[in-house]
């Protein structure tokens, strides 16, 4: 089977987290485009056969994926991620998710407050060319998304407020967006080169933070690169931000540090930038699949 013959298409193609996302998968053909019905069972196999298929077939259009590649990208992922229904989420990741979606274009409007561009220079320098890179809560895509694709890598953005995915459509066209809690991640073993996450995992419940780390660690290449922002202090709480209720929740760095490096990635550097006002953490660190001393 070649990858542009058949295409597996889901009704809701960024929405993983619906439970009507999982319907109406169809088989398309791409010589006549014509679609029709097949059995899971045999729906699985075309995934796993595409998935297998897409780093030698990942075919670029006019400069971004092609509708085939980035679908069969997402229903790759689907298939790997095994639930097909919707986890009930936590109370403090389910005011995190409400708030953005209430604030998304007032945070967007604010954004460039905060300056990224050295630190994701930085963290580009250490990647090889066309890395394929996650960007794990990538709210709106600016900057980092779209400084990522700009710079010529292939982004995949993942995040589980549908407003501010909305923006990141208009803003990165060329990324591929998911909408999914970054808690459970089903993206394969070593399925990129680089990571980023920016002020993202503040809003995760901290008691996740060493499965969140560890499931970085299994999509990470060997040697893939990450770089995370995270909180200095230790800290959990709620407060108003842009009139919507939002949750943060923090360990101390030094503590974090710990996690990170228990979950197998080796830090590069960390540093305290302030950044806009606001002090956060910066770990560089770079992904170890052997046994770290
Ligand atoms: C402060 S914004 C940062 C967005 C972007 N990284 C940036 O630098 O502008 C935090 C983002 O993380 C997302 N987020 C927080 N917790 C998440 C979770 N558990 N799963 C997916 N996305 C999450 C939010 O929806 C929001 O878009």
């Amino acid at each position: 089977m070649r990858s542009r013959d058949i295409v597996i298409q889901t009704a809701v193609p960024i929405d993983t987290t619906e439970p009507h996302g999982c319907c109406g998968f169809q088989r398309l053909n791409m010589e006549n485009h014509e679609y029709s019905a097949v059995p899971l069972e045999e729906e699985l196999d075309h995934f796993a056969t595409m998935y297998k298929s897409l780093p030698e077939h990942a075919e670029r259009d006019h400069g971004s994926y092609s509708w085939a590649t980035s679908q069969a990208f997402f229903l790759s992922y689907r298939c790997h991620c095994g639930h097909w229904g919707h986890e009930q989420m936590t109370e403090k990741r389910v005011i995190v998710k409400n708030g953005y979606n209430k604030i998304a274009r007032e945070y967007q409007a604010n954004r460039h407050i905060f300056d990224n561009v050295g630190v994701l220079k930085e963290f580009s320098n250490c990647l090889p060319k066309n890395a394929r890179i996650l960007d794990a809560g990538c709210g709106a895509g600016v900057p980092c998304a779209r400084l990522l694709v700009q710079a010529g890598f292939e982004v995949v953005g993942v995040d589980f407020s549908a407003s501010m995915l909305k923006l990141a459509k208009k803003s990165v066209p060329e990324a591929i967006l998911i909408k999914e809690d970054l808690t459970r991640l089903g993206f394969r073993d070593n399925s990129f080169d680089g990571l980023v996450a920016l002020y993202s995992i503040i809003h995760v419940p901290r008691e996740m933070h060493a499965s969140l780390y560890q499931s970085f660690h299994r999509i990470l290449k060997p040697d893939g690169v990450m770089l995370i922002c995270i909180g200095s202090d230790e800290w959990e709480g709620e407060d108003d931000y842009f009139g919507a209720r939002m949750f943060w929740s923090e360990y101390s760095h030094e503590e974090a540090v710990q996690i990170v490096t228990n979950a197998g990635i080796q830090i590069i550097s960390g540093k305290h930038l302030m950044i806009g006002g606001e002090r956060h953490y910066w770990i560089l660190g770079r992904n170890r699949k052997h046994k770290l001393s």
